[in-house]
């Protein structure tokens, strides 16, 4: 296995130094020039080699910046890197030769980000995680096999299962027939933060474990029809299992940046970082795969899986078009694996924002109270389409803090980004975070103001007139955008309405 590791390693060291920098430019200006033609807009931009960025060291290239106490990128601190990068080199730069993996071009500009999402090919390729990649590709082929789901995974096989997966996730109508699930996990946390909190009226410290409880049985609940029971006031769990999921799955994302950021020796030997990372996928694959295998034996029991109606789960939406049901399960596994901390952090992240603004709070509640008069109304998707302000307070709060705060793509082909030639093979991180956080697109962009949200005309000051449609993407874009995004916006839509409904007051949930 380490051998096979070494060779992907060659390999990659092999298309980072066989990047055609100069050479695609070179052959495509001589090209035109000696046809006699016009300049293309290729010939016209600026070499690649010429683009602003740290400047590499021999041998060591850029990734010593990286590794503490010599260089100062702290990767916990990415987000201040980013920014003090576009500080220093401006709208385009580029991180180069760093070892293991291509070269990384930062884009700060809106507008560059709309130009490469608008010519997107039909299998865009997203760079991220390799690590997971390679566990799903080489590690664990015994059970992805060549259906290996969304995350990590790039063309033909993707493009099979996203076509597959689609319709059944992210038509709107599909998560409005969550409703009920959805809201009954809310009403049980809200109904657990209650009991939770001490003499002092304090939630525990780490409240934030309680969230992605939530977030996981939520997530049960819609993909398997499934209560995993970790929100109840017994709690009892046989197995221990969801709290060695939820742990697993932290352990994933705090791994997974180092594993992509610092010199990847996990290609050539097992790191002590590796074995973590690997036993923390180990756990997730082994704890859902058998709530999967619990959820299917439950759904043969019970009827013909293939009969859909309102009720059914995602699962059996799933195998009534894919009777095979590996496909049903790998999309399981990816919603969990990314399912539970992205909406956590983002509820997270949204209470503590109503919490430091009280008069934002207000509005809020005012909102939902207008919507929803009788505290013990059923939440339907009519309501949740009213509430304008509770939309805006998300959207703000992922403006402010996005919970992906850089995306990116592999360019398939050569391209001219603000003016530079970028070559094929390049890997575009579109810097969300930076970007959403400027006065030129969002100004004042300190400030809290869900109201820069809202459709001109409303009587609310600061009320937005036109935002740049690509300066906030907290789901991403285009053909690879997130496929949970319509169950993340009703999860999250439904615990902050459930939250602020009782009280009109979240301030005691931080
Ligand atoms: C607030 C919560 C969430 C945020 C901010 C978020 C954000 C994102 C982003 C930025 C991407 C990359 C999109 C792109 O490359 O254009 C993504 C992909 C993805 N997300 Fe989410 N996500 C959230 C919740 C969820 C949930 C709840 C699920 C599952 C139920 C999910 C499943 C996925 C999957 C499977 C992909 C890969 C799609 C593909 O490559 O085809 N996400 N998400």
């Amino acid at each position: 296995m380490a051998a096979r590791r070494k060779m992907a390693a060659v390999l990659t060291r092999t298309f980072v130094v066989g990047c055609r920098n100069k050479s695609s430019a070179v052959s495509a200006s001589v090209m035109s020039e000696l046809e006699g033609g016009e300049l293309t807009e290729w010939d016209r931009a600026r070499p690649y080699s010429e683009l602003p960025g740290p400047r590499p060291l021999p041998l060591l290239g850029n990734n010593w910046r990286f590794i503490p106490y010599i260089g100062d990128y702290r990767i916990q601190e990415v987000d201040k890197v980013c920014r003090r990068l576009h500080a220093q080199y401006g709208r385009v730069v580029k991180l180069a030769s760093l070892l293991g993996r291509p070269d990384m071009v930062f884009l700060f500009d809106a507008d560059d980000i709309e130009r490469v999402f608008r010519t997107e090919e039909l299998m865009p390729h997203r760079p991220s995680m390799p690590s997971l990649n390679y566990y799903k590709h080489v590690l664990r082929k015994d059970f992805f096999g060549d259906n290996p789901g969304l995350i990590a995974v790039h063309g033909e096989s993707w493009c099979k299962f996203r076509t597959k997966v689609q319709q059944p996730m992210l038509q709107p109508r599909t998560a409005k027939l969550y409703v009920r699930q959805v809201e009954q996990t809310a009403k049980d946390f809200v109904q657990r933060a209650r009991a939770l909190k001490d003499e002092n009226q304090e939630m525990p410290d780490d409240f934030i474990n309680e969230i992605h409880k939530w977030s996981l049985e939520s997530i049960a609940r819609v993909a398997l029809d499934q209560k995993l029971g970790c929100l109840d006031s017994d709690t009892s769990d046989p197995h221990g299992d969801t709290q060695s999921l939820i742990d697993a799955v932290t352990t994933f994302f705090k791994l997974v940046g180092i594993l992509e950021l610092k010199i990847p020796f996990w290609r050539l030997f097992n790191t002590p970082t590796w074995n973590k990372y690997i036993a923390s996928l180990d756990t997730i694959t082994s704890i859902v795969s058998r709530h999967i295998e619990v959820a299917l034996t439950r759904l043969r029991s019970t009827g013909d899986p293939q009969e859909i109606t309102d009720q059914s789960s995602l699962l059996q939406r799933i195998l009534a078009l894919d009777p095979d049901p590996r496909t049903a399960c790998v999309l399981a596994l990816d919603m969990f694996l990314v399912g539970i901390d992205t909406t956590s952090t983002a509820v997270a992240s949204i209470l503590y924002q109503l919490s430091l603004h009280p008069d934002k709070q207000q509005l809020l509640y005012e909102e939902i109270r207008s919507v929803l008069p009788l505290v013990d109304t059923s939440i339907t998707t009519q309501h949740l389409e009213k509430l304008v302000y509770l939309k805006a307070c998300i959207r703000e709060t992922l403006r402010m803090f996005p919970v992906v705060i850089g995306n990116g793509r592999c360019m398939m082909r050569d391209t001219v980004i603000a003016g530079y030639q970028i070559p094929a093979g390049t890997q575009v991180v579109f810097q969300h975070y930076v970007i959403s956080n400027m006065d030129r697109y969002f100004p004042e962009p300190e400030r809290f103001l869900p109201e820069r949200w809202l459709k001109s005309g409303s009587c609310l000051e600061h009320a937005s007139t036109k935002i740049h449609p690509f300066a906030s993407l907290p789901f991403g874009y285009g053909r690879r955008m997130c496929v949970g995004r319509r169950f993340a916006e009703l999860e999250i839509q439904t615990v902050i309405t459930k939250k602020t409904i009782p009280k009109r007051c979240v301030t005691e949930f931080v």
